[in-house]
């Protein structure tokens, strides 16, 4: 299976993301074509991740001085102790800027290392090997890194962008099944928001897709991280059109908050329950049409992506997804942003309701 490359050209830097198989046993050889050098390299690696991937990968480092970080990834630990932890070996090891960190595993651990990166002696070289579908799609492009606080979800953090993607799609093939649900789901959101043929792609494949197979798998990691890429060279900083990339996740992010981030409810399931909502409120609103909005129904019904929104909520719960929707970063006022679907392909961003009328619609949501 050939190697597959995209070129990400934003204002802080440019850098290409590798997608294929087996490209970690090509690691040495990778970071020479890129030019990308060093002496020194910290790996941070998420501890689920299977150690013989590992192996492959330090085996080709052997020419570097290589110090190597097993990282137990939750959002619990997505915090200011494993940055300080990050930080404290690279400075007591005598890291430069020269110097390289490199994450080996989920969004988590990649957000995590790329904050330490973007901070130590004001920017390491940063190299991301993302090891889950979520982050092979969406995470590992643009550039978000942080850590969360007592306060919320992400609410530390910088735009730092990698000097190097790898997306080896071998490393997907330990992942649990809701893991890989969890990847699709923004892969579904990126043709929503972009690409009604590559929707329809999906419609097709999706079964493909989740098993992993080639090349349904490469061509939907590739095609995800193309939308994403051409929105972020646009707005890498999130003043405008980046926001279309929250489809779905204002009402995502009230769910996952108001479970406490439980297992039961993962983010990429919230993810899709709250693409279902943002295209119910759509049509509430009369912005998409009929056709559109059942056809995206019955790819997620069809595809049994995730169980009904009244399996994890009750009525008495709209109180408190409401006041998580209004926490929402990217709220400015009273009045919520929602990032609607006009059709497939077409999202719109400036869009803002009174909190009243989300309160009556998510009310009716759990009732109905
Ligand atoms: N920076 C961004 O732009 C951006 C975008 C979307 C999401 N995120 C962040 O990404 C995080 C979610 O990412 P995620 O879904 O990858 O979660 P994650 O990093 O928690 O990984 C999910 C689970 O899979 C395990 N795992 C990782 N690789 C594995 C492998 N190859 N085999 C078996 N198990 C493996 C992990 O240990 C973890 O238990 C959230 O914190 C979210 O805020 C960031």
């Amino acid at each position: 299976m050939k190697i597959t490359k995209l070129k990400i050209n934003t204002e802080s830097q440019k850098y290409s993301i590798l997608i294929g198989s087996k490209l970690i046993s090509k690691f040495h050889k990778i970071c020479e074509v890129n030019l990308i050098k060093f002496k020194k390299c910290l790996i941070i690696i998420d501890s689920n991740v299977p150690k013989k991937l590992v192996l492959d990968l330090k085996k080709n480092l052997k020419n570097k001085e290589t110090f190597l970080l097993f990282f137990k990834a939750s959002e619990k630990n997505k915090n200011q102790k494993s940055i300080d932890n990050i930080l404290k070996i690279l400075l007591s090891k005598n890291f430069s800027r020269q110097d390289c960190l490199i994450t080996v595993g989920g969004g988590i651990t990649g957000d995590v290392g790329g904050f330490a990166a973007s901070i130590f002696k004001r920017g390491l070289q940063f190299v991301n090997i993302p090891t889950t579908l979520l982050s092979q799609v969406d995470s590992s492009v643009g550039g978000k890194t942080g850590i969360n606080s007592s306060y919320g979800k992400n609410l530390i953090g910088n735009f730092y962008q990698p000097k190097l993607v790898i997306c080896d799609i071998g490393f997907l093939k330990s992942l649990s099944k809701r893991e890989i649900i969890c990847g699709y789901a923004e892969i579904l959101k990126h043709s929503l928001i972009a690409d009604k043929k590559f929707f329809n792609y999906l419609y097709k494949n999706v079964s493909n897709i989740l098993k992993l197979k080639s090349p349904f798998i490469n061509k939907a990691i590739f095609t995800s991280c193309y939308i994403k890429k051409r929105v972020v060279e646009k707005d890498e900083k999130e003043k405008s059109l980046r926001k279309i990339l929250n489809f779905g996740h204002t009402f995502a992010h009230a769910y996952e908050a108001s479970l406490n981030y439980s297992k039961k409810l993962n983010h990429g399931e919230a993810v899709i329950l709250g693409i279902i909502s943002a295209l119910k409120f759509s049509i509430e609103e009369r912005i998409i049409n009929f056709k559109d909005y059942q056809r995206i129904i019955s790819h997620i019904d069809s595809s049994r992506l995730t169980k009904k929104i009244k399996k994890y909520f009750s009525k008495k719960d709209t109180k408190k997804i409401l006041s998580f929707m209004i926490k929402d970063k990217k709220n400015n006022t009273d009045e919520i942003n929602l990032i609607l679907l006009k059709k497939i392909g077409s999202p719109i961003i400036d869009k803002f309701y009174d909190k009243n009328k989300l309160k009556y619609f998510i009310k009716k949501e759990l009732v109905d």
